[in-house]
């Protein structure tokens, strides 16, 4: 495995033929990412793990300085998972000045995440840009956990005519069932315990969407059912709900009582001030 940033990347690149599996991530590696890279073994011959903690997707008041950063940890983790090179530009390499030209993430970076977050998706987007052209890789793993993201990446792929394959892969969740995340480590054991009305929610939404069956407003009775959950660990205290919604997945707009298609239900809560997110996708 080699590592490097963009000069040792041209030159590994250069020497190389097949096809180039891409994985992005900002490091603080767990195994719902090496499953991302083992994904992407499977899908080309030469497996590239950018780790890149990425300043212009963070706000102000968000935790850049405080982002972990594991590296000798991260490369062992890619080691074990078969990548062939980790790209590990510095900051400077990747932004040698502020970057005037930028991807601009739309309407729909403009919601959910994007709506607490202002210009968080336009920097992700931008980066990805980035990446996708510094690497040129013939398929990209991403998680389903940051959905908004995957959608997103899809519309710009779309948009500007990238020719890549994207593959988005399911939540990979603890045994507990709450969602991997690198922000899981900053919950105590008790807020842990706490966020667990997360998955609960989506695990009685789904129970609904399977009982219903068709006819009726199936979709607010699903978003109900996730609702009633999550007011009861409100009421508790156990957390604060920063939305709950059940949305078309090619628009993130709300479903109405009448929709078929493909939909997400989408969650975010802060515990004990730790910003978490989670989804479940359902069709009708
Ligand atoms: O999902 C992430 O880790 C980041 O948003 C990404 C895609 C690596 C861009 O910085």
């Amino acid at each position: 495995m080699e590592v490097g940033g963009i000069q040792a990347l041209r030159r590994w690149s250069a020497e190389q033929s097949g096809r180039i599996g891409l994985v992005p991530t900002m490091g603080a590696l767990h195994s719902g990412h090496q499953a991302l890279m083992t994904r992407a073994r499977a899908e080309a011959d030469l497996v590239v793990t950018s780790i890149f903690v990425n300043p212009l997707q963070f706000g102000r008041d968000e935790d850049f300085v405080q982002y972990p950063r594991p590296i000798e940890e991260d490369l062992k983790k890619c080691e074990e998972a078969g990548v062939d090179f980790v790209f590990a530009p510095a900051l400077g390499e990747m932004y040698p000045s502020a970057p005037e030209v930028r991807v601009v993430a739309g309407r729909m970076g403009a919601v959910f995440e994007g709506e607490a977050r202002p210009g968080h998706f336009d920097g992700v987007l931008t980066v990805v840009a980035k990446l996708f052209t510094l690497i040129a890789p013939d398929v990209t793993v991403f998680g389903l956990k940051d959905i908004q993201q995957f959608c997103l990446v899809r519309r710009m792929i779309a948009d500007l005519n990238f020719d890549i394959e994207l593959i988005g892969l399911p939540v990979v969740r603890d045994a507990d069932g709450l969602a991997m995340s690198s922000r899981n480590s900053y919950l105590a054991p008790a807020d842990r315990a706490r966020a667990l009305a997360i998955p609960r929610a989506l695990d009685a939404a789904a129970e609904v969407a399977l009982e219903s069956g068709a006819g009726g407003n199936l979709p607010g009775a699903v978003e109900d059912a996730a609702r009633s959950v999550i007011d009861d660990a409100v009421e508790r205290g156990e957390l604060e709900l920063i939305y709950l919604s059940l949305v078309d997945e090619a628009t993130l707009q709300p479903c109405s009582p009448d929709f078929r298609g493909s939909a997400l239900l989408l969650v975010s809560a802060t515990v004990g001030g730790t910003h978490l997110i989670d989804n479940l996708p359902l069709e009708f």
